[in-house]
């Protein structure tokens, strides 16, 4: 799926775990917000203590979606038997949705205590849930093929070269509008030097950056007396090339970080499941096993 069919999909999937969150707010709020020595006395505490069947339902499907969510995703991505099922870009956003929503649910289900061993998981979820936001962005930075395969600096130069020959082939631009459509908005040198700030801050720049980038390229056009019909078009393409210039230069310094990137969210994931083992061993030796 691409384009605004995604989009949407997108955006509902998003809209689905706001909704869900806010639902559960409203609902509850009420409790969430008594002192912990005031909750006993609240008319659905037994519903509502975390041990409770409405909070341990929370617990319990939250689980369940953030496990759906990482065994898809991992099994899609390593097994290579899986490898021909659907793009891998689709089950990083099934994975995304999952790990998001399950979060929120397992956030109502320690009514916001976070006493204990559970309290301790319940962090370092956070701490992956908030890493998978930035390697999500990071993700993004790093482009790849229909197949999910990450392309190469020369790859992506030559994908330059294309777009460069469809400007001058397709639509008789000469050298020097090409020339001041790629210096318009051509990014600053080389970043291998640069340190991690500076990094997210031009990656940051760029993205923001779309909607004036494309003004200023409409702009230029114009001037040259481009063909009006056409000149949506040749913008996107410049624009593509701008892109992918910035791309290239800072290709690798964007691998490295989101190879490091890795030493958080997949560590903290396996401490989460450890400590995840011990709180749901103690919780059934208790004799709370919900509805079962
Ligand atoms: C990553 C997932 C989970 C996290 C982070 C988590 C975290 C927590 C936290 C912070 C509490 C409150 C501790 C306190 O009283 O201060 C709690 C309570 C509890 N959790 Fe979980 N939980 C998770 C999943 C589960 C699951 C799957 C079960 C199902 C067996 C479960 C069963 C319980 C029970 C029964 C209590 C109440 C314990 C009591 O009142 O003594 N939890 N959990
Ligand atoms: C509790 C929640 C989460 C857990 C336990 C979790 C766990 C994992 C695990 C184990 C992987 C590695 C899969 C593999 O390589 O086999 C992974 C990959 C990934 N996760 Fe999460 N994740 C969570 C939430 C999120 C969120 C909220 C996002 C984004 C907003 C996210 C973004 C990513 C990305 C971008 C990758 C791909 C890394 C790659 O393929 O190189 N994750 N996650």
């Amino acid at each position: 799926m691409k384009g605004l069919p995604h989009r949407i999909l997108t955006a509902f999937l998003f809209s689905l775990v706001i909704l869900t969150a806010v639902t559960i707010w409203l609902r509850n709020s009420d409790y969430y917000l008594l002192p912990l020595q005031e909750r006993a006395f609240y008319p659905r505490y037994d519903q509502l203590k975390p041990s409770g069947i409405e909070s341990h339902g929370y617990g319990i499907i939250g689980t369940a979606m953030v496990f759906i969510g990482v065994i898809t995703y991992s099994t899609r991505k390593r097994v290579k038997r899986f490898s021909q099922i659907g793009k891998i870009r689709g089950f990083l956003e099934f994975h995304i949705f999952m790990c998001l929503l399950g979060p929120v649910l397992i956030l109502y289900h320690t009514t916001l205590k976070f006493g204990g061993v559970a309290g301790a998981g319940f962090w370092c979820m956070s701490a992956v849930v908030a890493s998978g936001v930035i390697g999500r962005y990071l993700y993004r930075h790093i482009p790849k093929n229909i197949e999910g395969k990450e392309l190469s600096a020369k790859e992506l130069d030559e994908e330059r070269n294309r777009l460069l020959q469809t400007l001058k082939e397709k639509y008789g631009l000469g050298d020097t509008v090409v020339e001041s459509l790629d210096k318009l908005h051509a990014p600053k040198a080389d970043a291998s030097d640069a340190g991690l700030l500076k990094l997210f801050s031009r990656m940051l720049v760029t993205d923001l950056a779309h909607t004036q980038r494309m003004h200023s390229l409409h702009t230029l056009l114009e001037k040259h007396h481009v063909d009006r019909s056409s000149i949506r078009e040749i913008a996107r393409i410049a624009n593509e090339r701008i892109v992918l210039q910035q791309r290239i230069l800072l290709l690798e310094k964007i691998r490295g970080v989101f190879h490091y990137w890795h030493v958080i969210h997949l560590p903290f994931s396996l401490i989460v499941l450890a400590i995840l083992i011990v709180h749901v061993g103690v919780a059934v030796a208790f004799g709370y096993t919900w509805i079962f």
